[in-house]
């Protein structure tokens, strides 16, 4: 087991794009953690270099306390799953799992121990004399992961392994997933845009946007108390509503809306950040804004709101109660200690 320290962590490919700028991480040992950002933030590129696949330009990379930067791929002691896995066609299940091993010409008592523990913790045994054509895209998926068991490895890097899978396949690989690493007990860097995954399976969550680290912290952490706009519209779906508005005194007001804050704000611009869980229902009086139901969407346990009040707008989620209708007036409320105030500049949290 290792655990696995970036500094100052650089790339820049041929061309001038920079596709990771000095991301300092410390992976700890035997964490499963999340790199979650949009597509092209640098989440492959940063992968590839713990992987070996890919030299950074400035920076190191530490694995179990060892600078890996000079450290070929294959003695780096890292398994990498991809999201375009390629399982060998003419080969069984069993010499799809053993081909890797076989190749480092490990004994082969210790390579039928290795292939036999890896598909009984995958449930494989019974796929042993299949050829790939003959499996799922989930039995596949799993021997693609069996593959990386086999190795014994570190390490496990993931680069969005269960991009290709539909939706129940993928929900089911993620539990699999969160109880191989609890079995296993080693660590696991998972990469994904997916924030629904990254909330689901990190023990932390490591979030990038254009190359640069954002922020690191607990799923929790970066729900409750994000460090930006940028994380807080990222994480949470639907995601958070933004208002634009003005601070004046103790007031925060953007056309129709207008409330009290109880905290001190520096008066002028700000963005309120408000997620739709925590827009109330509200009579009239009682309302920071009086809006108009737009769209319903029921999901079944609950149902979103978009609500629009003179151009501005809002939605909501409710679970239970009364649904209104589209066309219906309702009053929505916020309440101080459940909204955030960001700078329009910077993006950065107020407090
Ligand atoms: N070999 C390369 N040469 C030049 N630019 C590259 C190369 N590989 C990646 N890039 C660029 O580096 C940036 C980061 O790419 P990367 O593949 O790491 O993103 P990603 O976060 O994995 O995105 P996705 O979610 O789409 O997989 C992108 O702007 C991409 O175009
Ligand atoms: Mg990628």
């Amino acid at each position: 087991m290792a655990d696995v320290l970036l500094k100052h962590l650089r790339k820049e490919f041929e061309g001038g794009v920079v596709a990771v700028d000095s991301v300092n991480l410390e992976v700890r040992d035997g964490e499963f953690l999340v790199l979650v950002g949009p597509s092209g933030c640098g989440k492959s590129t940063m992968l590839r270099m713990m992987a070996g696949l890919e030299s950074p330009t400035s920076g190191d990379i530490f694995i179990g306390g060892v600078r890996a930067n000079d450290v070929p791929p294959k003695d780096r002691d890292v398994s990498m799953v991809f999201q375009n896995y390629a399982l060998y066609p003419h080969m069984t299940v069993r010499e799809n799992l053993a081909f890797g091993l076989k190749l480092r010409k490990v004994p082969q008592a210790e390579i039928d121990t290795a292939v036999d523990k890896a598909a009984a913790i995958l449930g494989l045994d019974e796929l042993f004399e299949r050829k790939p054509r003959a499996l799922s895209g989930g039995q596949r998926q799993r021997v693609a992961l069996g593959r990386a068991i086999v190795r014994n490895p570190k390490v496990f890097l993931f680069d969005e392994p269960l991009s290709n899978l539909d939706a129940k396949l993928r929900s089911q690989m993620r539990t699999e997933l969160n109880r191989l690493h609890r079995e296993l007990g080693v660590t696991m860097i998972y990469v994904t845009h997916d924030q629904v995954e990254a909330m689901t399976m990190g023990d932390r969550i490591a979030v990038l946007k254009s190359g640069e680290l954002q922020q690191l912290g607990s799923p929790m952490e970066l729900y409750e108390e994000p460090a930006n706009q940028f994380v807080a519209g990222f994480i949470g779906t639907p995601s958070m509503n933004f208002i634009e508005g003005q601070v004046e005194g103790s007031t925060f007001a953007a056309g129709p809306l207008e409330m009290e804050l109880q905290r001190t704000i520096p008066s002028g611009p700000a963005v309120l950040g408000v997620r739709p869980e925590h827009v109330r229902l509200v009579v009239a009086s009682e309302a920071s804004v009086v809006a108009v139901v737009d769209v319903v969407e029921p999901t079944g346990s609950e149902t979103l709101l978009y609500t629009v009040a003179d151009g501005l707008g809002l939605v909501v989620r409710i679970t239970g109660g009364a649904c209104p209708a589209v066309g219906d007036r309702v009053g929505l409320s916020l309440d101080d200690d459940t909204i955030l105030f960001f700078s329009p500049e910077t993006g950065a949290t107020l407090n």
